[in-house]
């Protein structure tokens, strides 16, 4: 990940320190917060994943490094542990976290907050000593998790000496989930301007799949779209793109990409792009030719006008799950509208045996959820540094109201696969999801995906044009 590209918009250091303020104010009193970098994932043999920074600890430092450890202390100082200078190391991955760099960054002094990562387990009996309360991740499991473990055990075995370790660990996203739950200016920021690049790339991309006319490979649609991402300085995805052809786009989590998409299919493409670690998250559906069949159309639409009204509801002050409810109520409406569901065949939640159900009405359906039959997921999720961004969705068992400057994204779908034989052919086979990424305002929402072309009319001109 690429976090100091010219031209982008960056974290203040004012910023980074608001935010570890922020993080202390949540603190227990007599507290420690530990946050120590994952190691990167072997591939196979000596070959690593390409690394990529827990996103707390890249909240809070802006260090996209697997070698770093930070310790905040509620009352005391921050400590940040990183390896000594290696030469001979260097020579095969370059140089290392830069002490001065990140102390710039987070208008730290490299006297008093750089520590050597080899003393980082020989401190901590120290920096533990009466402490009540220790934030960490003892969750994953983590090459220090033992260690520390075993650390806090002997304290405890020696406690007639007169110390006790903390008695309470509590888990950091207890601090930080909240915090990163509600954007700043800066962050929103960056996300318009991955957005930006993901939705641009996304309406270039409709361009060029509809110049073969014998058909095209996913791979290649997937390698146009990315090169776009490329292109516009953002050399990371924010999560693995779908590019699904025909049916395929009926396969919610669908990542073969190797399938041919010939000119009448539509093709469903869900991919974002990632600036300085943070996500876009556009899912699009066009006809791979440009021009809409009929049934394809009326599905398209009926998708458009709930993740329209869906928007619409994205307010603050309304709960998180109005959205849901209305893209649910306007989906069963034009699926009742359409004839589409006077008769289906459910198998429930079990899978078992289809049986076939006539329902009275919408209420029905929606009572009974029948609609899951074509729309199975949900419509929106926060999007920030992670594609699935922290923060709770209930409050006191409640949906909880949406709030200024959260991030998040609107993707009704519906999707009727092959295997539904009692549907009428034309619908067989249609996968159609919209998704863009909003940031929650007092009445309408900004839209960070606007330059992403979703009206049937741009999309066809779109084609007529190229
Ligand atoms: N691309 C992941 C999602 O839409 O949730
Ligand atoms: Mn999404
Ligand atoms: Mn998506």
């Amino acid at each position: 990940m690429n976090l100091n590209m010219q031209n982008f918009p960056r974290i203040p250091v004012q910023q980074y320190q608001k935010r570890l303020q922020s993080l202390r104010s949540r603190m227990q009193s007599n507290s420690i917060a530990l946050f120590i970098a994952p190691k990167a994932r072997t591939r196979n043999h000596d070959v690593e994943y390409p690394y990529r920074a827990d996103s707390d600890l890249l909240y809070l430092t802006g260090e996209n490094s697997e070698n770093l450890a930070l310790i905040i202390s509620k009352d005391d100082g921050l400590r940040i542990y990183i390896p000594d200078r290696d030469p001979d190391l260097e020579r095969w991955v370059g140089p290392g976290i830069s002490p001065e760099n990140l102390c710039d960054r987070l208008g730290l002094s490299v006297s008093e907050n750089i520590f050597s990562m080899q003393n980082l387990f020989t401190d901590l009996p120290e920096l533990l000593k009466a402490k009540t309360t220790l934030y960490c991740d003892l969750y994953k499991p983590s090459f220090w998790r033992d260690d520390l473990l075993e650390q806090l055990g002997k304290i405890l075995a020696n406690s007639r000496k007169g110390q006790l370790p903390p008695l309470n660990i509590s888990h950091p996203s207890i601090l930080i989930n909240e915090m990163r739950l509600v954007k700043d200016e800066f962050e929103l920021e960056i996300m318009r301007r991955a957005a930006a690049i993901s939705a641009v790339a996304h309406t270039a991309t409709m361009g060029y799949t509809r110049q073969f006319q014998d058909g095209i490979d996913e791979f290649s649609i997937r390698n146009f779209l990315e090169n776009k991402f490329r292109q516009q300085g953002s050399y990371e995805l924010a999560y693995p793109s779908i590019v699904a052809g025909g049916n395929n786009a009926t396969i919610l989590h669908y990542t073969r990409t190797d399938a041919r998409v010939l000119p009448h299919d539509l093709i469903l493409i869900d991919a974002g792009c990632e600036v300085a670690g943070y996500a876009s998250d556009i899912t699009r559906t066009f006809p791979a030719g440009g021009y809409f069949q009929p049934a394809q159309r009326d599905i398209y639409s009926l998708v458009l006008t709930a993740q329209k009204n869906a928007i619409a509801k994205a307010c603050a002050g309304n709960s998180f799950l109005s959205i849901h409810d209305e893209a649910v109520r306007t989906l069963v409406q034009g699926l009742w509208d359409l004839g589409l569901m006077k008769s289906i065949y459910w198998k429930g939640e079990s899978m078992q045996e289809a049986e076939k159900v006539s329902p009275a009405g919408i209420e029905e359906i929606i009572e009974k959820e029948y609609y899951k039959l074509f729309y199975m997921h949900s419509t929106s999720h926060f999007l920030g540094l992670d594609v699935h961004d922290t923060g709770n969705y209930f409050l006191n068992g409640k949906s909880r109201p949406l709030i200024h400057n959260m991030v998040l994204t609107i993707e009704p779908g519906l999707y009727f696969p092959r295997e539904y034989d009692w549907l009428s052919d034309d619908f067989r086979g249609i996968g159609v999801r919209i998704e863009d990424d909003i940031v929650i305002r007092a009445d309408s929402p900004e839209i960070l995906t606007g330059l992403a072309k979703k009206e049937i009319h741009e999309i066809e001109e779109i084609a007529s044009l190229s």
